[in-house]
């Protein structure tokens, strides 16, 4: 990150006064977390605005740098890249907000000057990226400073029900762009979805967009795939007796789907996508993969199907609050348990225990 010494300052305490403090959940390395007390953010740099958080949520990829899974999130780190908030506090640069305004925050920082940012790729951002919760300090705290705040904050109307705007931040921008979007789903068309989390289902509601003829959801956990029969899919499989393929070419007349769309993270299910592809058809993948996965171009060579990787953007979180806006969707369907932030020990248990809790999301109110 060129801009590292900047984004990185510390916070300057107010002259004379003493350090203004609040509450973190802080990664403390091995597998350990805390709620606990940490100087309040201020303004560093001119672009930066500081949010008093209104609500956040836990996401699947918390409990990976809990287990040391994302290298870039270092002890001490507040964790959380969602939620909404209200301004707290600008600095001299930012235009588009100011205090008292209501926000969404995005998990993805992004300058809107870098040559990443010109073309769209946010995700990319040589000066942000997703480095919330994992390079700086993240939302799941009473305050959080937002680097580049005029492109990285979104505003949310007076009065706007918040809740289903959370979801805005992250899951509903990753199931859009890198399953729906890259999936290339088209009216009509057959989808299947490996993987009926929060990500998942996430693609699952906004690939309802399109009218594709059918959406097979695909699980191991037969809660999720429940929910995904309440959600809009046309036919769940539990894929816990290994015959996953069998049965989904067995929906779609042995041919296979049009848009395979990987969200879970692991060889199995992305070589499920593989066997299930139809002719002309795309594998989406979502999942983050940390061990290798077998491509077999042996079998995919001659099928004229696209394979796609991305790492989500949030170019699409306009259109999807619009879309939220005037109810095309509900993800606050996703929503399963709330909390106060105070009591965010427990809702990690509940988020983490999944199967035995049937948390999807839990709002966390500041
Ligand atoms: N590309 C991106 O930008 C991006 C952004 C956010 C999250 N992600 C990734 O997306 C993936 C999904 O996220 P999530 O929060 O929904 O995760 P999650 O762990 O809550 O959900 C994964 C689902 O997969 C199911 N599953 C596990 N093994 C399976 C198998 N063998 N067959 C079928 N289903 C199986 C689980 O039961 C679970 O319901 C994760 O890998 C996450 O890290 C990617
Ligand atoms: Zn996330
Ligand atoms: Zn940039």
């Amino acid at each position: 990150m060129s801009a590292g010494t900047v984004l990185h300052a510390p916070t300057v305490p107010p002259t004379g006064g003493a350090v203004p403090t609040m509450k973190a959940l802080v990664y403390l390395g091995d597998g350990k977390k805390a709620f606990q007390d940490k100087p309040k953010p201020g303004i560093s740099a001119a672009t930066d605005a500081i949010v008093k958080i209104v609500k956040t949520t836990i996401c699947g990829t918390d409990l990976h740098i809990l287990k040391g899974d994302v290298p870039t999130a270092k002890p001490g780190r507040t964790l959380g890249h969602e939620g909404v908030g209200i301004i707290d506090e600008v600095g001299s640069g930012v235009k588009a907000f100011k205090k008292g305004d209501r926000v969404l925050v995005s998990c993805v920082t992004s300058c809107g000057a870098c040559v990443y940012c010109r073309r769209q790729m946010f995700s990319h951002c040589v000066n942000g990226g997703w480095i919330l919760g994992n390079a700086i300090d993240g939302t799941q705290a009473d305050f959080v400073r937002i680097p580049y705040a005029d492109t990285s904050l979104y505003p949310i109307l007076a009065g706007e029900d918040e809740e289903p705007l959370v979801m805005c931040s992250d899951i509903l921008p990753t199931g859009y762009e890198c399953g729906v979007l890259n999936g290339k789903i088209a009216p009509g068309s057959t989808v299947a979805i490996v993987g009926s989390g929060p990500i998942g289902l996430a693609a699952l509601l906004t690939a309802q967009f399109y009218s594709p003829a059918q959406i097979i959801m695909i699980d191991l956990d037969q809660k999720r795939l429940d929910i995904a029969t309440r959600l809009g899919a046309s036919s769940v499989v539990n894929s816990a007796d290994g015959k996953a393929k069998e049965a989904i070419l067995k929906l779609t007349g042995g041919i296979g789907v049009d848009s395979a769309i990987e969200a879970v993270g692991i060889p199995a299910t992305f070589e499920l996508c593989e066997q299930i592809v139809a002719p002309g058809g795309n594998i989406a993948n979502i999942g983050v993969h940390g061990k290798p996965v077998s491509l077999h171009l042996e079998q995919l060579w001659d099928r004229n199907i696209g394979i796609t990787t991305r790492l989500v953007d949030t170019v699409s979180t306009p259109t999807l609050l619009e879309m939220v806006r005037s109810q095309k969707i509900d993800p606050k369907k996703l929503i399963t348990h709330h909390f106060k932030l105070s009591d965010i020990m427990s809702a990690y248990d509940t988020f983490a225990d999944a199967a035995k809790t049937g948390a999807l999301k839990v709002i966390l109110e500041g």
